[in-house]
C-alpha cells in the first residue's frame, strides 16, 4: 500500500471577508488536531493572508495564496510574487486552478513559469489540471490531462515531495455534480502514468494526487476510500468549518489506515 499522507487544501476563492476568514481559521482546532496522518492547508483570499497567519501561528495547518506571479518582482499591478506569499507566512500556492486557466485564460506556458517561481520560494505547489464538460463528452478528457500536467511541469525536476497534483474537472467544480469515484481513479491513474513517462515510477507512485470538484462531507470517504486518491482539494464546503473538518477526517483516517 502506498505511504503517501492524504493531503486536504481548502480553497476559499473569493469568498468571506476579515472578521469571518479570521473566525474560520481560529475555529480549526479539531483539522490541526488530525494533521500528522494527513496534511492540511488553506487558501485564503489575498488580503486576508497574513491575518489567517497570524491566527494559525503555532498550528500544522498551512496557509497558502490562490495564486502567484510568474514573475519575480518589479512592474506587474496587481500580481502577487511567490517571495512576497512566503513574506506573509505562506508556505503554499495553487497553481493552474480552471477558474485561472478558463477563467483568465492562463496558459500552460505562463503556468510553468509560476511553478517555477513558486518552487524557487521554497512554496508547496498545488498544480491543477482538469478537463471541461465538452472535452469529457468528445472523448478528450485524457489527452488534456496529459498535455496540462506536460505543458505546466515544463522545464521542471521537482521531487515528488515538493508538489502535489490536483485533479479538477472543470464541470465537477461549485456544480454540486462530483465526479464518481471510478472516474476520478482513472483520471489520477493518467495522471501518474504521465508523470512516470516525464519523471519516473518512483516519482509517481510517491507524489500526491488530489481529487477536487463538488467534495463534501458526504462524498469524502468514498472517494479517498480509492487507493489513486490522496486527499481533496475543496471549495464551497472548505467554507464550513464542521464540514471541513469532516473531510479533512476521512482523510485521516486513510492516512491511519496507511501507516
Ligand atoms: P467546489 O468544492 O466548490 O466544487 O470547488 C472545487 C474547487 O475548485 C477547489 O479548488
Amino acid at each position: 500500500m502506498a505511504q503517501r499522507t492524504p493531503f486536504v487544501g481548502g480553497n476559499w476563492k473569493m469568498n468571506l471577508d476579515l472578521a469571518r476568514s479570521t473566525a474560520l481559521a481560529s475555529e480549526s482546532g479539531g483539522v490541526a488536531a488530525a494533521c500528522g496522518t494527513v496534511d492540511v492547508a488553506i487558501f485564503p483570499p489575498f488580503p486576508y493572508l497574513a491575518k489567517v497567519v497570524e491566527v494559525l501561528r503555532g498550528s500544522p495547518i498551512r496557509v497558502g495564496g490562490q495564486d502567484c506571479s510568474s514573475e519575480k518582482s518589479g512592474a506587474f499591478t496587481g500580481q502577487v510574487s511567490a517571495g512576497m506569499l512566503v513574506d506573509v507566512g505562506c508556505s503554499a500556492v495553487l497553481i493552474g486552478h480552471s477558474e485561472r486557466r478558463h477563467g483568465l485564460g492562463e496558459t500552460d506556458a505562463v503556468l510553468a513559469h509560476k511553478l517555477g517561481r513558486a518552487l524557487e520560494a521554497g512554496l508547496l505547489p498545488i498544480v491543477c489540471v482538469g478537463e471541461t464538460l465538452e472535452e469529457r463528452e468528445s472523448g478528450r478528457a485524457h489527452d488534456v490531462i496529459r498535455t496540462q500536467l506536460r505543458g505546466t511541469l515544463a522545464g521542471q525536476s521537482p521531487s515528488p515531495g515538493s508538489l502535489v497534483i490536483a485533479y479538477e474537472p472543470v464541470w465537477a467544480i461549485g456544480t454540486g455534480r462530483t465526479a464518481t469515484p471510478d472516474d476520478a481513479e482513472e483520471a489520477h491513474r493518467t495522471v501518474r502514468q504521465t508523470l512516470a513517462d516525464l519523471y519516473d515510477v518512483r516519482f509517481s507512485e510517491s507524489v500526491r494526487v488530489i481529487y477536487g470538484g463538488s467534495v463534501n462531507a458526504k462524498s469524502a470517504a468514498e472517494l479517498f476510500a480509492r487507493e489513486e486518491i490522496d486527499g481533496g482539494l475543496v471549495g464551497g464546503a472548505s467554507l464550513l468549518a464542521e464540514d471541513f473538518a469532516v473531510i479533512v477526517a476521512a482523510a485521516s483516517a486513510k492516512g491511519k489506515a496507511r501507516r
